[in-house]
């Protein structure tokens, strides 16, 4: 069992500090990926179908923005849902670059896509966002429009996520950013997205566990820790927790982690915006927001970005 992986290495760091946390990234195993489409249909989950709504509505608009000749990269990709709506509009693309942490997933949905646009080269990589990406290298001098759906940016802390649009921010050939972003709404429609009735979120969370037993050689027994989601209002995000329910010790990666009852890992943070505060993050990372779209009920956005130094 390999216990200086980058896995390994992270989780120790997280369960070793006071409060314990995990970085979320590590959600997405091939079956956490799998287990995250099932989120995005579930009634509670507001924001994929939101999301894909206004991506509809909107589509003039935003494929004005994805001109013939234009690389789309897509991060944190996934399975690639919403940007088939992208894909069916704009023409003429010279590639899409779909960027995940998610391996085998990421080339699952590449081989789907292939089927389904046989005339746009696609052209997956395998990376970690919050540092450098390297693109195929034959696009590198290509005009570019970035695509973040998802909200995936409020997973990120302030400060990551801004160092993160300031790199894309200084792609060659960058053009635009198309950005998916969930705003602030009352807590029990937020709860309820992260916390649904089937256990679905749940059983996401919950996953990490079972991935550390396999990857590190941890031995959680996951019926010893329950999934919690809570609104913190103070920091304009739902965080989702794995509380022990008992005083345990835990090996993982060949070291005992002590849980008192009660005690909890937090595993996620998902951010919820004002436009004045998304503004702010977006201007800091050296971008202006050229449009705002969202949905009639005000539940989420699609901010269309480009970069104040062009
Ligand atoms: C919230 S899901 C969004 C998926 C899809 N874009 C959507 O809108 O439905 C986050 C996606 O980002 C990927 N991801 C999370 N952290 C990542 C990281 N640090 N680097 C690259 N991909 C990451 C996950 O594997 C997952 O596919």
């Amino acid at each position: 069992m390999i216990h200086d992986s980058d896995f390994a290495m992270s989780a120790l760091e997280g369960l070793q500090a006071s409060p314990k946390w995990l970085d979320s990234k590590w959600l997405y195993d091939t079956h956490g990926s799998a287990i995250f489409e099932q989120i995005t249909q579930l009634p509670e989950y507001y924001p994929t179908r939101t999301e894909t709504g206004i991506l509809k509505d909107q589509i003039d608009a935003l494929s004005a923005v994805l001109e013939p000749g234009q690389v789309l990269v897509e991060l944190g990709s996934g399975a690639s849902v919403k940007t088939r709506i992208l894909l069916d509009a704009a023409s003429g693309l010279r590639a899409y670059v779909p960027v995940d942490i998610s391996a085998d997933f990421l080339e699952e949905t590449a081989e789907d896509l292939r089927k389904a646009y046989p005339d746009t080269p696609i052209r997956p990589v395998v990376a970690d966002f919050t540092g450098e990406i390297t693109l195929p290298q034959a696009l590198d001098d290509a005009p570019k429009t970035a695509f973040f759906p998802g909200s995936t940016i409020g997973n990120l802390p302030h400060d990551t996520a801004s160092a993160m649009l300031d790199r894309l921010s200084r792609w060659p050939g960058i053009e635009a950013l198309i950005l998916g972003l969930d705003l602030v709404k009352d807590t029990a429609t937020l709860v309820d997205a992260y916390d649904d009735q089937a256990g679905v979120t749940a059983d996401f969370n919950l996953n990490l566990l079972r991935r550390m037993n396999r990857e590190i050689g941890a031995d959680f027994d996951l019926s010893a820790f329950r999934h919690e989601a809570r609104w913190n209002a103070q920091l304009s995000r739902i965080e989702m927790h794995l509380v022990s329910e008992r005083a345990q010790t835990v090996t993982v990666a060949g070291q005992a982690i002590r849980f008192a009852k009660g005690e909890s890992i937090h595993t996620e943070n998902s951010r919820k915006y004002t436009r004045e505060g998304f503004a702010a993050i977006a201007d800091r990372g050296g971008w202006e927001i050229a449009d705002f779209l969202t949905d009639t009920d005000q539940l989420f956005a699609v901010a269309v970005l480009r970069p104040k130094r062009a």
